[in-house]
C-alpha cells in the first residue's frame, strides 16, 4: 500500500534533482520541471517514484492508494524551507515600526533599551502554555503559506531560565506539529541589561551549553544550531568565536547572524570555523563571500529584514557568482512580521535580484542545505521526505509573481504524504 498518489501535474518542479545544494545560474528551466508528472509517497512518508503520469500508472495500481489527488491543471513543488526564523516571543513591537518609520533605526531603538530588550522583557514574563501557543499559531500560518520546515531560534530569554522555557516550546512543537523544525539556541542575541558582552559569553560558556548538552543525553531537549549576533555593540569578533567553538564542541552546527549593520568579518569567522550558513550578510566583504564559497558555508539571505530596516541589499549576485550556496529566511520577529516564503522570494528576485529558479532553489534545496538537512528535505526525488505543496496554476512561477493573498493559490501543503 501507499500513502498518496499526486497524479499528473502540469509541472513538477524537482528542484536540482540531486542531492547537491543548487550553485550557480544555469539559466531559465534548469530546475529539471516534469511536465504531466506523478508522484508517489509511501506509507514511510517518504517519496517512493517520480516520473511521467502514464509511466507511474501502468507501474502502481489505483487500489493500493490511500488517496489520489488529481493535479491537472496544477504545479507540484517540494515544501518550503524557511532558513531563519525567531517565531517564539511575546509582547509585539508595533510601537516601534511607527518610531523606525518616523525615522529611527534598528540600533538606535536597541541601544535605548527596546528592540530586542523590549521583547525579552515580555517573553521572560510570558508563561509556557502562552509561548506555546503563539508557537502553534505562528507556524500554522508559515505551514499554510507553504513551509515544511522551518529554523526555530531561542534568543529573547538571554537567561538560562527563559531561554530553556523558548526551547522547551520549540521542542513541544517538535513533537506535537506536522511542520518540520531544526532548533537553535540563541542565548546570544543581545547582551542582557545589566551585564557586559564579556560576562554574558562566560556565562553562556559556563552555564548555558553545559546545560544543553546534559538536556541532550537525558533526551528532554535536543537543540540543532547555535547562533550569536555578531554585531558592533552586541557581540563582537572574539566573543563571536567562543561562543560559536564552544557550541561546535557540544555538537550543535554554527548557524549565526553576521555582517548586518556593519562589516565584522562575520564570514571570514564562520568560515573558518566550519559555520553551516551565516545570516544577513549585508556588509560582508569580498573576501568573505570567497571565504564562504570555499567552506560551502551558505548564505541565508533576509529580504525582509532589508526591506523593513531599508538596508542596502546584500550582493546576492555576487554571492552567487563566486559559488556561494544562497539559502533563504522569512526572519519571522517582531521586527520583521512576515510569516510567507512566497514573499520573501518575491523580495529576494525585485530587491536582490535572483532569478525566480534561484529563489525557489533558495527556497528549498539550499536554505534544507543551511540546516544540514538537504539529504532528506528540499527536493523531489526518490527517498527524500515527502513534503510537498500543490499550487493552483499551471506555472509554478505564479509561486513568486504574485504576491500576497497566497492563500487562494496554495491548494494543498503536504507533509509526509499527509495533507495538513
Ligand atoms: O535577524 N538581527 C538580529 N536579530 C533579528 C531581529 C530580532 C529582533 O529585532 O527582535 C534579525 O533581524
Ligand atoms: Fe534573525
Amino acid at each position: 500500500r501507499h500513502r498518496l498518489l499526486l497524479e499528473n501535474a502540469e509541472q513538477l518542479v524537482l528542484v536540482c534533482g540531486r542531492r547537491e545544494p543548487f550553485l550557480r545560474r544555469d539559466g531559465p528551466g534548469s530546475l529539471a520541471v516534469l511536465r504531466a508528472g506523478s508522484l508517489v509517497v509511501g506509507l514511510d512518508g517518504c517519496i517512493k517514484a517520480v516520473g511521467q503520469a502514464d509511466v507511474i500508472r501502468r507501474q502502481f495500481s489505483e487500489a493500493t492508494f490511500e488517496r489520489i489527488i488529481n493535479c491537472s491543471g496544477k504545479c507540484v513543488l517540494p515544501g518550503l524551507v524557511d532558513a531563519h526564523t525567531h517565531p517564539v516571543w511575546a509582547g509585539d513591537r508595533v510601537h516601534e515600526f511607527a518610531m523606525k518609520l518616523a525615522g529611527a533605526s534598528y540600533m538606535e531603538i536597541h541601544q535605548a533599551g527596546g528592540g530586542i530588550h523590549f521583547t525579552v522583557e515580555h517573553t521572560r514574563k510570558a508563561t509556557e502554555e502562552e509561548l506555546f501557543t503563539s508557537l502553534q499559531h505562528r507556524l500554522g500560518r508559515m505551514l499554510r503559506a507553504g513551509s515544511t520546515l522551518v529554523e526555530c531560534k531561542s534568543g529573547y530569554g538571554l537567561n538560562l531560565e527563559t531561554e530553556l522555557k523558548m526551547l522547551r516550546v520549540i521542542e513541544r512543537a517538535k513533537r506535537s506539529m506536522d511542520i518540520g523544525i531544526s532548533s537553535t539556541y540563541c542565548g546570544a542575541h543581545a547582551v542582557p541589561k545589566g551585564k557586559t558582552a564579556t560576562e554574558a559569553t562566560d556565562d553562556i560558556i559556563n552555564h548555558h551549553l553545559p546545560k544543553l548538552k546534559e538536556l541532550k543525553l537525558s533526551g528532554e531537549i535536543h537543540v540543532n544550531n547555535i547562533d550569536v549576533f555578531c554585531e558592533k555593540g552586541v557581540f563582537d569578533l572574539d566573543s563571536t568565536r567562543r561562543i560559536l567553538q564552544a557550541g561546535k564542541d557540544i555538537g550543535l552546527q554554527i548557524n549565526f547572524h553576521g555582517d548586518e549593520l556593519h562589516p565584522m568579518k562575520s564570514a571570514e569567522l564562520g568560515a573558518e570555523l566550519g559555520a553551516r550558513a551565516i545570516s544577513h550578510l549585508e556588509e560582508v566583504t569580498d573576501e568573505g563571500i570567497v571565504a564562504m564559497a570555499r567552506a560551502k558555508c551558505a548564505a541565508v539571505l533576509l529580504p525582509t529584514t532589508a526591506y523593513m530596516l531599508r538596508l542596502k541589499q546584500p550582493q546576492a549576485r555576487k554571492m552567487l557568482e563566486e559559488g556561494v550556496i544562497v539559502a533563504l529566511g522569512s526572519d519571522f520577529n517582531p521586527n520583521a512580521y512576515c510569516f510567507s516564503m512566497p514573499m520573501v522570494m518575491h523580495l529576494a528576485c525585485v530587491n536582490m535580484k535572483l532569478s525566480m529558479n534561484e529563489a525557489l532553489a533558495a527556497a528549498t534545496i539550499n536554505a534544507a542545505y543551511a540546516l544540514g538537512k538537504s539529504d532528506t528535505h528540499g527536493s523531489l526525488e526518490v527517498g527524500k521526505q515527502g513534503d510537498l505543496l500543490i499550487i493552483n496554476s499551471s506555472r509554478w512561477e505564479h509561486l513568486i509573481y504574485q504576491f500576497g493573498g497566497h492563500e487562494a493559490l496554495i491548494n494543498y501543503v503536504i507533509v509526509k504524504g499527509k495533507v495538513v
